[in-house]
């Protein structure tokens, strides 16, 4: 396995590589939803490259930038044992040569960005497009794994590859939860035990709507009654229900509708995100 921090050498190897090439994007800290993404690509392409990168570029003012979590050392493990060909681990400098106010960004329609995460993180989206751009570019990759529980940044990128034409499929990936239901994230590694328990109450709040709705009981009301209830510990930023396919506000509930939550820990302000599919 190459690990490669610089522009140069990178686009020399995957010049030298054989076959389709499969990319993960990470922000690093990896845990076993990367895991997912990289078992899948590595089961379906000839040559996985993993980016590791903390992206600046996507952070808002006030966000936890600065102290996201960064284990690469046991992110290099983990790309080995799964079978990577390449990590790409480049500081902001060498991605952004050192003027990362002077850039072209990738800016996806408003209608997409001014809703869900995008409302409370401006300029999020950009910052993700425009570097996940950069990766495709670079690694020159057949495939782009992503996992579902950014269910909108997956929305985005396919939106963004179709609109100008990258020549990448994307595939999403289902979301990887703890036993007791709470969604991966680089994040809970923020939670202490207390917090931890009162952040389960997210995918508790969404399996309950899954099922409410399978036996035929569920409204939005029922639905936003209940988490706000499971959820009264935590500051609820959204609970939002969309048409999967077009990422549209939907006023009634079918099998295409997804449920997005986006909630923080009380001690912690650390903000959660997960969503699920009714169906
Ligand atoms: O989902 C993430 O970790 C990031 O938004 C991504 C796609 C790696 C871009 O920095």
């Amino acid at each position: 396995m190459k690990v490669i921090d610089n522009i140069e050498e990178l686009k020399k190897e995957i010049k030298a590589l054989n076959g389709s090439i499969g990319l993960v994007p990470t922000m690093g800290a990896l845990h076993d939803g990367h895991k997912s993404l990289i078992e899948k690509s590595v089961s379906e392409n000839n040559n996985t490259v993993v980016s590791i990168f903390v992206n600046p570029i996507q952070f808002c003012a006030g966000e936890d930038l600065d102290k996201y979590p960064r284990t690469l050392e046991a992110d290099l493990k983990l790309c080995k044992d799964a079978g990577v060909e390449i990590v790409f681990t480049p500081t902001p400098e060498i991605m952004y040569e050192g003027d990362k106010n002077n850039l072209t960004l990738i800016c996806p329609p408003y209608a997409a960005v001014d809703k869900l995460c995008g409302k409370s993180r401006p300029g999020h989206f950009d910052g993700v497009c425009s570097v996940v751009a950069k990766l495709f570019n670079l690694t020159k990759a057949n495939k782009a794994y992503f996992g579902q529980k950014d269910a909108q940044q997956l929305f985005i990128i396919k939106k963004m590859v179709k609109d100008l034409n990258f020549d990448i499929e994307i595939v999403p990936c289902p979301i990887v939860r703890e036993q007791d239901g709470l969604a991966l994230s680089s994040r809970n590694k923020y939670l202490d035990t207390e917090e931890r328990q009162i952040a389960l109450n997210i995918s508790k709040a969404l399996k309950l709507a899954q099922s409410d709705y399978k036996k035929g009981i569920a409204t939005k009301r029922s639905i936003v009654d209940n988490t706000l209830k499971l959820l009264e510990q935590m500051d609820v930023e959204y609970i939002e229900f969309v048409d999967d396919n077009n990422f549209e506000f939907v006023d009634a509930l079918d099998d295409k509708t997804r449920v997005l939550i986006a909630a923080r820990t009380p001690n912690s302000n650390t903000r959660l995100i997960d969503n699920i599919l009714l169906k």
